[in-house]
């Protein structure tokens, strides 16, 4: 894997943060980069400690794994400075010189919009007006900011050299493809193309440079804030399943709907996936919980992991059956 890109198939919280800590642990990762912002939290279950990361690249876990935040990375300078603390990185991460930064007038601006706020349901950390200042080319950049004069650094030329001399990189793509700008379910989306060409250019990388780009798909759908979900059910309905959940970053209630197989296709064609993820697959099974091995699963949950390859053409290599980062079914050679 020199160079992989991790991408979230739905409307985010696949565990994609879940399926970074295993591939940092697993394959020693050299770098990752996290692109995106902080609307985002990416879940880490490690030895026992729970981390919901909105900044730091969720491969933290690998002591050896360089952290950087791509050009295209918006930054909210408190957030990232806790959680470098909270991690422990202060001596392997770093910040793009031209990242940019939110203001706290961002989440005030967000929180006031009656239209974000109301009908699109953002997570009002300011991410969206963030982005409006830096496309009216009047945003700070992480550059002019004092606090972040020890990370600096410039992201494409650190990742693009690692690759050269053949070091395994990993870009962390945050969201998922239904929430996307440009490809998502408009107008409830977020700020930014989420797609896997878009985490590539947020990073700095081509797309020649790319060796595997892996969807991870949860084993049913969840959503925050509105739009649309097909085969939506009730919170009773999902606290019968054991698929109710809340958020991670804003905890607000996470609503919930069966795994859609035209969903996953359109998914993996517009990432132009190569791989899958599939987690918590021990929810939507129960008999499966702590699974090492494909063997070891149930039938009719070996029927569903077929279902998707089958319908989307590429293999599930990696099956989630509990949340730490080490509960994982490998089938990758
Ligand atoms: P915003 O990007 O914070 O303005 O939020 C816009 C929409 O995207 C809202 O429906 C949010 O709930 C959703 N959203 C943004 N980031 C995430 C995420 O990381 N996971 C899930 N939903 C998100
Ligand atoms: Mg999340």
């Amino acid at each position: 894997m020199p160079c992989t890109v991790i991408v979230g198939a739905f409307w985010g919280d696949e565990g994609k943060g879940k399926i970074i800590s295993y591939l940092a642990l697993k394959d020693k990762l050299d770098v990752c980069v996290r692109t995106g912002s902080v609307n985002a939290a990416h879940t880490v279950w490690y030895k026992g400690n729970r981390y919901a990361l909105h900044m730091v690249p969720a491969a933290f876990v690998y002591e050896k794994c360089r952290l950087l935040i791509g050009a295209g990375s918006n930054i909210e300078v408190k957030q990232l400075l806790e959680e470098i603390d909270q991690t422990n990185t202060k001596n392997r991460i770093g910040v793009d010189n031209q990242a940019s930064i939110i203001e706290e007038k961002h989440a005030i601006q967000d929180k006031a919009n009656a239209h974000l706020k109301q009908v699109v349901g953002t997570t009002g950390r300011g991410v969206g007006p963030a982005i409006e200042e830096r496309v009216r080319r009047t945003a700070k950049l992480a550059k002019d900011i004092l606090e972040l004069k020890p990370y600096l650094t410039d992201v494409s030329e650190e990742v693009n050299n690692a690759m050269d001399i053949g070091k395994k990189v990993l870009l962390e793509g945050t969201q998922g493809l239904l929430l996307s700008l440009y490809h998502g379910t408009y107008p409830y989306v977020t700020g930014r193309d989420t797609s896997a060409a878009a985490i590539c250019s947020e990073a700095g990388v081509g797309p020649t440079k790319v060796d595997e780009v892996l969807i991870v798909f949860k084993s049913f759908m969840t959503r925050v804030g509105a739009g649309p979900l097909p085969g939506e059910i009730t919170k009773e309905e999902a606290i019968k399943r054991g698929w109710f959940e809340t958020a991670a970053g804003t905890g607000r209630d996470r609503r919930s709907a069966p795994f859609n197989f035209e969903l996953a296709k359109k998914a993996v064609t517009l990432n132009g996936a190569t791989q899958a993820a599939v987690t918590k697959l021990d929810i939507l099974f129960p008999t499966c919980k702590g699974a090492k091995t494909y063997d070891d699963l149930p039938k009719d949950a070996k029927q569903f992991i077929k279902e998707i390859e089958k319908q989307t053409s590429i293999p599930v290599v990696l099956i989630g059956t509990g949340p730490e980062a080490l509960d994982i079914i490998d089938r990758r050679k």
